[in-house]
């Protein structure tokens, strides 16, 4: 009787343990951490090379998870039809060259970055059901983004979020299509005005996918020549590495536990 009560309780610390090693990412596995594609609209099951991507894409070649059609559209419209220039019409401007180059760039990582395995999650939305969330964003390289962008003009903080997304009559001719406007009575200030600091424009325009860390600390690089290796494979696996270390801790702990409960039923 003693020891069924003890094993029932063996069970739930299992669980317990279980449980929180769950909350994080999705798996522990260095082999699919360092090999993940997101699962979203445009991204292809698994990483691997094409041919010849478009333009600012072209270093992921070699190890992608997007196709040379969406970098194509990256640079031609935007695979979401996703409107940069969402302040022209109170400003009458459109966003800079050198801003909109970084842009890109981004969503270049965001489409084929084989690299995020480690900061995976779960995400309800039409379009996607995985996002990675506080990737470390080398400072340096945020640095430049938002130096590009400074006195560029934006109406909310949280482009992830708070856009409103209708229907728009600039649309190619396929099917109806939604384009984002700016929240009812928000006005367009530069970035400067709306962020104030590098960091916080990188961690807040796409709601928390990057972290601002230390050029000294293992962080992604959004720029790089794509020659050599892809400096994010090294990045990546760090964090897949602690992932899995903290999980090999968690699993000593659990033969630990199992080990006392054992001996205090036997003895
Ligand atoms: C963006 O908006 C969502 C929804 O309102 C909110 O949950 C999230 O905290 C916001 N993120 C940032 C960085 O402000
Ligand atoms: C970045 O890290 C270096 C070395 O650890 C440190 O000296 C420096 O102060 C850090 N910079 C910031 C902005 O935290």
């Amino acid at each position: 009787m003693r020891m069924e009560k003890n094993m029932h309780f063996l069970s739930f610390l299992l669980i317990v343990l279980q449980c929180g090693m769950a909350l994080g990412q999705k798996t522990s596995n260095v082999d699919e951490l360092l090999n993940w594609c997101l699962d979203a609209k445009h991204h292809k099951k698994l990483p691997g090379p094409e041919g010849d991507l478009f333009k600012q894409c072209t270093p992921w070649k070699r190890r992608a998870c997007c196709t040379e059609e969406v970098t194509r559209k990256i640079h031609e419209d935007s695979p979401y039809s996703f409107n940069y220039n969402h302040c022209m019409h109170q400003t009458g401007k459109a966003m800079s060259r050198e801003c909109h180059k970084h842009f890109k760039q981004d969503h270049c990582f965001y489409e084929c970055s084989p690299n995020v395995g480690p900061f995976v999650v779960s995400e309800k939305r039409s379009w996607r059901k995985e996002r990675y969330f506080n990737a470390p964003l080398c400072a340096s390289d945020c640095e430049a983004w938002f130096n590009s962008c400074a006195n560029d003009y934006t109406c909310t903080d949280n482009w992830s979020r708070n856009f409103e997304w209708l229907e728009s009559s600039q649309c190619s001719s396929d099917t109806k299509c939604t384009t984002n406007f700016c929240p009812k009575g928000a006005d367009c200030k530069t970035f400067k005005e709306i962020y104030q600091t590098a960091q916080n424009f990188c961690e807040k325009v796409w709601d928390h996918a990057w972290k601002y860390t230390n050029d000294s600390s293992p962080c992604m690089r959004l720029w790089f020549d794509g020659i050599r290796e892809n400096p994010n494979d090294l990045i990546a696996k760090h964090y897949a590495f602690q992932i899995a270390g903290a999980e090999s801790l968690s699993g000593s702990l659990q033969f630990l536990i199992a080990m006392v409960v054992l001996m205090w039923t036997v003895y």
